[in-house]
């Protein structure tokens, strides 16, 4: 089963992106399935029910979110329903915690996981969560999408994991890694990178950012405008040897 993973795609007009070019790119790379992370879709933070059925329409079969999960909170009304799993590690009874996806009679369990490195969120131990789940989960293949700032965080997810799931795919830095790696037939990147605009500072505008950064002045961060967009992820191949290369396309 050959599945793209997209990385965290930020804005709205990064989903006319995708309108746009994911059909062929699915063609392309003779892809069976799509998943993506989608904390920073709806102006950059969260995810609002319109671009949800937006990004359902486009065949998306499930969605990771992160540390923005509930910056839009009209995800607590549509979240019950929807093929998303949220950050296994926050302490809420809201969502899934692992969202199964068949695909030609095959389970793939869907699971994502907030690091606690660098991020002020209240969470659970990661790997604890992961322990309860495993012994909870029955699937085929089992994919995390391990959301976080720090990559010795990850990378030590990803050895204490190898050879319990199919693959773990890091998130949140929005800088894709170089290092795609198979261990113990574990798929693994520290981050995948993200989809959204090019010249931009991880998909926010430059130019606030850098007021940010110069004189501590927190104008309120937007989007970055095209022209040119970045398709960022992994494609997976799983089966009985899994196989991860990344992705990237600039449109
Ligand atoms: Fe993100
Ligand atoms: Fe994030």
């Amino acid at each position: 089963m050959r599945i793209l993973y997209l990385g965290d795609i930020v804005g709205e007009a990064t989903i006319e992106i995708l309108k746009k070019h994911l059909d062929s790119i699915k063609k392309e790379w003779r892809i069976n399935l799509v998943l993506c992370n989608a904390e920073n879709v709806t102006k950059g933070k969260g995810l609002a029910f319109k671009h949800y059925k937006e990004l359902k329409s486009l065949g998306i079969a499930g969605m990771s979110m992160g540390n923005h999960t509930f910056s839009k909170s009209e995800i607590k009304d549509y979240l019950e329903d929807a093929t998303i799993c949220i950050p296994a590690n926050i302490n809420t009874d809201l969502g899934k915690k692992v969202l199964y996806i068949n695909y030609n009679n095959q389970i793939i369990a869907l699971v994502n996981m907030l690091g606690r490195v660098f991020l002020n969120t209240p969470l659970n131990c990661p790997f604890q969560t992961m322990d309860k789940l495993l012994a909870e989960i029955k699937a085929d293949y089992i994919i995390v999408d391990f959301h976080g700032e720090a990559t010795s965080e990850k990378k030590a997810f990803f050895y204490d994991y190898a050879g319990k799931v199919s693959a773990i795919v890091g998130t949140h830095t929005h800088v894709q890694t170089a290092d795609a790696q198979v261990y113990n037939n574990t798929c693994y990147i520290s981050d995948i990178g993200m989809c959204g605009p090019k010249d931009s500072i991880l998909g926010d505008d430059i130019e606030s950012v850098i007021t940010r950064f110069k004189t501590g002045v927190f104008e309120p961060l937007s989007v970055a405008n095209g022209p040119d967009y970045l398709l960022e992820g992994v494609i997976l191949d799983l089966g009985k040897e899994n196989k991860i290369e990344s992705f990237r396309k600039v449109l």
